[in-house]
């Protein structure tokens, strides 16, 4: 009677399932980076090396359906599939025009002994740069309609948690993204936004963030257990996160992974995870300069309502033209034209009208007026949140600017986090999230339904950038975190730190319109505690260079550029598309050197910022061609120069290129900005 017993037991730890574990490996092509899945005492998991150390440890995935059995214990791995690519692809625009896409592939499915809701997959890319995975589920019995996600279970358990530093902002806040970001302890962490960086005691540099965000809710991060950071969607305002139908793909969840800070600044990652060009030929989607009505309505010199001290009037508006015409800007923006924006407009959603102009504005004699001199209209929708009201009155309003030559529109979700208003088909107003899934899809609709009508957007208070850009290249740019406007009347202020910290954080996902270029730097006085940009004079030149967009705009008033025309030369030269980029040294927080090659010419543009700390940087021309000789025009901060009380002080120098490298001093939130042209 012994051994029947003994039988049994030996039969239970045969077909337990830590007996049966099973993990399936996919490296990086330099192999440097291997993902490990696994189905671990039956739970699926990940985990992430770098050269052979973990990253991340094991973390677990899955995910939780209002209805029914859900995704997470008692799978184990059944099935995979592998596949390698190593291809090369060109962007309309962007940093680079020719994009490599060299990875490694697994597809992982899982399976559970049970008859509803019994498979899925885990579907793994692997880069030199860093990998992202998604959820494939397919439908299947327990699964076929309509689902509702309550609870996605993905975590990103970071090995050394004890040891690092993470760059974040906060998430699920009134201010969106548009936040100083906190430099702390990861342990310190409580719930962040995405792309979200840390480095750890051993140097390895990671970014957290997600590619293709389409029909689904934003992820952001939140630390339970010390060092264990969970996926937290943004809910619907009935608590639900995602509403979907069987057979639906996640966005991928991406972690970029380098030895160094400028590693992560040199990544495609995010870009090769999105779907190709969507839209055919986007010949119509056009990079380049800009000059507004706008800093004059954040410095309080005139309004965005009517009345004496109106911005958008036609006589302005023509001014602007003419300045723009002159130093070459393609486009002028125009905010507060139409009727909606007297009263408190912040709260102002439900007035806003998007086609009906204030009386002393005439957008006909306007457009003729910009024609003649080769100047574009940039055309501006604020929604104050209200996307209902917008939404009733989009196509009439991309209608009448397409009328008017118009091809480019920078659109407005001012409301706080939380607080966009809705109507749902009761009549009722609900409250959503600007990363909610509802509001990802709202912003998808408005920049198809501008696409039909070949007009690019450039969103505002927008769902983060997550490399839809690639298949929609009319969504040109959006802003996305605390730009320069904060500099106007941000209290506090933008702090010297803050353009070192936003290469390697927001920029990570995709161009930001920060709106560079501010030339008065004492509108409310110099010195420390005013408001005011933090920077000096070189400095707001290096950001054009610093902080990708194809749209940059001078964001000063037209009289403050006349007033210094050596200085706004570099502007007036400086492109916005670019052939190659290459960042050459930065540390996060501290500093940062970009180098861009013109994509329309054989000219290199080099910036470099510093944060509060004076800094002498020096760096390899190897990205110049030894068989040509090169001319550089040097926008450099003086030697007395510093922030606080001398930011103006410019040195502008010319010098033939006889050397390997280039040294150059950096005042106080300092900066420089070259310009490197061949010689014939
Ligand atoms: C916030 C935007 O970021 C800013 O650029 C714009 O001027 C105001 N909203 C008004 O639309
Ligand atoms: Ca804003």
């Amino acid at each position: 009677m012994k051994y029947p017993f003994r039988l049994i037991a030996i039969a239970m730890i045969l077909l337990s399932p830590a007996v049966f574990a099973k993990e399936l490996r996919v490296s990086s092509p330099n192999g440097e980076i291997t993902v490990i899945v696994s189905d671990d005492t039956a739970t699926p998991q990940y985990q992430v090396l770098f050269k052979g150390e973990q990253v991340i440890a094991a973390s677990r995935l899955g995910m939780v359906f209002k209805q029914g059995p859900y995704l997470d214990k008692g799978f184990t791995i059944k099935d995979s599939i592998r596949n390698k690519v190593n291809a090369s692809w060109q962007q309309p625009w962007g940093e680079r025009s020719q994009v490599s896409d060299h990875h490694n592939e697994l597809a992982v499915t899982f399976s559970a002994a049970r008859a509803q809701v019994n498979h899925y997959t885990v579907r793994v890319k692997v880069f030199d740069d860093g990998l992202g995975f998604r959820y494939e589920v397919p439908t299947q019995p327990g699964l076929t309609g309509p689902v509702e996600i309550t609870n996605e279970l993905t975590e990103f358990a970071i090995k050394e948690y004890k040891n690092s530093t993470a760059f974040w902002i906060p998430s699920r806040a009134f201010n969106r993204y548009e936040y100083v970001y906190n430099t702390t302890p990861l342990e310190q962490v409580h719930i962040a936004h995405t792309p979200f960086t840390f480095t750890s005691a051993s140097g390895v540099h990671v970014s957290i963030h997600e590619a293709a965000l389409v029909d689904y809710a934003g992820m952001s991060l939140n630390q339970r257990r010390p060092g264990v950071l969970k996926a937290d969607l943004a809910p619907w305002s009935d608590g639900i996160l995602v509403k979907t139908t069987a057979d639906f793909k996640t966005p991928w969840r991406t972690v970029q992974i380098s030895k160094d800070a400028v590693g992560l600044l040199n990544s495609n990652l995010i870009l090769n995870l999105n779907e190709a060009n969507k839209l055919g030929d986007v010949s119509w989607v056009e990079p380049g300069k800009y000059v507004g009505i706008w800093w004059g309505m954040h410095i309080k010199e005139t309004t965005w309502g009517s009345g004496e001290t109106h911005g958008a009037t036609t006589a302005e508006v023509k001014r602007y033209m003419d300045f723009a015409a002159k130093y070459g800007f393609k486009g002028v923006l125009v905010e507060g034209w139409n009727i909606g924006w007297d009263g408190d407009w912040f709260f102002n959603g439900d007035v806003f009208n998007f086609s009906k102009a204030y009386d002393d504005f005439d957008i006909e004699a306007i457009s003729q007026y910009g024609q003649a001199k080769g100047v574009k209209l940039i055309g501006h929708h604020e929604t104050s949140g209200n996307v209902t009201n917008y939404r009733q009155q989009m196509a009439e309003a991309f209608d009448l600017y397409q009328k008017h030559g118009v091809s480019q529109v920078k659109t407005g979700y001012v409301a706080d986090g939380g607080n966009i208003k809705r109507i749902d088909q009761q009549g009722n107003a609900r409250f959503e999230w600007h990363d909610g899934q509802f509001m990802v899809n709202e912003y998808l609709y408005n920049i198809t339904e501008a696409a039909k009508r070949n007009i690019s957007i450039n969103t505002h208070e927008p769902i983060k950038a997550t490399g839809l850009r690639r298949t929609y290249p009319n969504w040109i740019s959006r802003e996305g975190a605390r730009g320069q406007e904060f500099n106007a009347w941000g209290s506090p202020p933008n702090p010297p730190e803050h353009t070192t910290i936003l290469p390697f954080t927001r920029l990570l996902a995709g161009p930001m319109d920060f709106t560079p270029g501010i030339f008065d730097l004492s509108f409310n006085g110099l010195g420390a505690d005013s408001n005011r940009p933090q920077t000096t004079l070189a400095k707001q030149l290096a950001l054009y260079v610093v902080l990708y967009s194809p749209i940059q705009m001078a964001a000063d008033l037209p009289r403050n550029y006349q007033a210094n025309l050596p200085a706004l030369q570099f502007i007036v030269d400086v492109p916005t598309d670019w052939q190659d980029s290459r960042a050459l040294a930065g540390e996060i927080g501290e500093y940062v050197v970009f180098a861009r090659q013109d994509k329309h010419s054989d000219d290199w543009f080099v910036g470099g910022l510093t944060d509060e700390k004076a800094r002498t940087i020096t760096f390899k021309l190897d990205f110049l061609d030894a068989d040509k000789k090169y001319q550089a025009q040097i926008y450099r901060d003086g030697s007395e120069a510093n922030w606080i009380d001398k930011p103006y002080e410019l040195e502008i120098e010319n010098l033939e290129v006889t050397t390997d490298t280039l040294t150059i001093p950096m005042a106080t939130s300092g900066g420089f900005a070259i310009r490197f042209q061949p010689q014939n």
